[in-house]
């Protein structure tokens, strides 16, 4: 288990990357939802996290109905986030105190607001503009029926019906159209898009679905479901999906590798491709396509050591053949916050600081979520209150727990998150009074708060990373409890971490090594409590 792991590697290969979903971190404008202006304005804190890049979630011209992630103009800010000169002051800035900034590309499927669906929709059947979007006459007698049984991942038919009675594809709302990545000018226009965003200076690129942009060609059946898109097969893949993993999107990333690759600076993308093995997680990090993908078994797995064992070895035959980097995720704007996963209260707030710990002492890349730094636990919306189309579409719980707006200081809503008092502005969601016990300024008063303790380990981490060797070495220690070790290089100490999953505690002082930081050790006696993590210098 090698990688290689030195300060002269580019910043992405060992990036501590915090997540921004734009409309729930910082509002400037007081509208009660969170805009450019707004991590302007925070980028004090964020320097402070000691963290190395942002990633920003969309914030293009969009009419909303999935957050951003149906984009009607790529090449614009949305007027509810601000303008391109707010976003010009806000990289300015990020690049002033050291932090990068990955902005979040969306190419599987446009707004149905795009100028180009738009022109779909008004040229009809046939027509060239219909040749950019996935098109298709129905079943049965008169076509009324879709022309094949794909699910939308957000609930319903991937298929809906237009006036003139031909279908589009959307494998996710009806208001995200797919493109048609076979129609050369899809290719043309987002190789320009990524241009426009490299020339205004980001370091990088968050590909969304980027398993999906090809599907297979007739657009068969999916096997394992029934006409109306019932499961037949309980036993099949959820990855084994005729719209899934489609060999063709390797293409795509080795062009956009060389556009990255001729601009100055290390710019960088990071997929999100869900697929099913760690062979085909690895053929998108393959040398000449893109530069990391996001490494989700963490997020889902267990706080059990056999669990967290296998997904360090996973990880490690995914990216190992070809030589990148790993990454370690966990949470995101899509799941349940990590205490709450973890099983709340004291219990799961344990064991995401635990969590957390042993992600930042791996090699590879973390990618952070806003929030996760206040261990904030998932908001229970009420129904009146959710926004989500997953949750609208029936499609799921919803995902508007994780992303209600931050609490930033005082003890009523809007918590600082908005300029204005309380009860002057309503923030787009509601946040819980206890959110008070959370804010970044109660938690800033103590440096035993977990925002103490996360700005504390991300900083350590920063100190010791350059030294520390990319290989790890798995140590023998209880079943319940996961270990390794990362040689130091060049003269500099290595780092052990030790995570105790276990239900007792766990003796420590035969490692003979000085702790770095614990989350936590009994005071004095040696003894790693259950439900944590600690470093030592080795
Ligand atoms: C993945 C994004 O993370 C999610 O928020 C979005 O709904 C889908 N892609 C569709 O773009």
């Amino acid at each position: 288990m090698t990688f290689a792991s030195d300060s002269r590697l580019p910043w992405w290969r060992n990036a501590v990357c915090y997540q921004i979903y734009v409309r729930s971190f910082a509002d400037g404008d007081g509208d009660g939802i969170g805009d450019i202006a707004g991590i302007t304005s925070r980028l004090d804190y964020l320097e402070g996290l000691n963290v190395d890049a942002l990633w920003l979630t969309p914030f293009y011209r969009s009419p909303q109905a999935d957050h951003g992630y149906d984009v009607a103009d790529y090449r614009d800010v949305d007027p509810l986030f601000g303008t391109l000169a707010d976003f010009d002051e806000m990289l300015a800035g990020a690049h002033d105190r050291g932090l990068k900034v990955i902005v979040d590309l969306v190419p599987n499927h446009t707004s149905a607001e795009h100028a180009w669906f738009q022109e779909a929709l008004a040229a009809g059947r046939g027509s060239r503009a219909r040749d950019r979007y996935k098109f298709s006459d129905g079943r049965g007698p008169d076509g009324s029926e879709p022309p094949n049984n794909w699910q939308s991942i957000f609930g319903g038919s991937a298929w809906t019906r237009v006036d003139d009675g031909q279908w589009y594809l959307h494998l996710f709302d009806s208001s995200q159209p797919d493109l048609n990545w076979d129609d050369p000018e899809v290719g043309d226009e987002f190789e320009s898009i990524l241009r426009f965003w490299l020339d205004r200076g980001v370091d990088g690129f968050r590909v969304d679905v980027a398993h999906g942009l090809f599907k297979a060609s007739g657009l068969p059946d999916v096997a394992g479901f029934g006409p109306g898109g019932e499961t037949l097969d309980a036993t099949m893949s959820q990855w084994d999906r005729p719209y899934w993993d489609q060999p063709g999107v390797h293409d795509v990333y080795r062009r956009w590798r060389k556009v990255l690759d001729s601009y100055p600076g290390d710019r960088m993308m990071i997929g999100e491709a869900w697929v099913g093995s760690p062979e085909s997680m690895a053929r998108y990090v393959r040398p000449d396509e893109m530069h990391q993908v996001f490494n989700f078994h963490w997020l889902s797995t267990p706080f059990s050591a056999p669990a967290l064992r296998q997904v360090i070895d996973e990880t490690y035959a995914a990216v190992g053949p070809v030589g990148a980097s790993p990454t370690w995720v966990l949470s995101n704007h899509d799941v349940v916050r990590t205490v709450t996963h973890y099983g709340g209260g004291d219990l799961g707030l344990s064991r995401a600081k635990a969590s957390m710990l042993t992600m930042l002492a791996l090699p590879g890349s973390a990618y952070v979520y806003q929030g996760e730094e206040l261990g904030l636990p998932q908001v229970d919306v009420a129904p009146e209150d959710r926004q989500d189309p997953t949750w609208l579409r029936g499609g799921g719980v919803g995902r508007d727990g994780c992303r209600v707006p931050l609490p930033w200081s005082g003890s009523e809503p809007p918590f600082g998150f908005s300029p204005g008092g309380p009860g002057e502005v309503r923030t787009w969601l509601p946040q819980p009074e206890w959110f008070r016990e959370y804010t970044v300024e109660h938690q800033s008063r103590d440096p035993y708060s977990t925002l103490g303790f996360l700005r504390y380990a991300v900083a350590r981490r920063r100190g010791l990373v350059g030294g520390l060797s990319g290989s790890i070495e798995m140590l023998e220690r209880r079943d319940d409890v996961v270990a390794f070790r990362r040689a130091g290089v060049d003269g500099a100490p290595g780092l052990i971490c030790v995570v105790n999953c276990g239900t007792t505690d766990h003796v420590v002082d035969d490692l003979g090594a000085p702790v770095v930081l614990s989350a936590a050790l009994a005071e004095g006696t040696g003894q790693l409590l259950p439900n944590s993590a600690a470093w030592f210098l080795a």
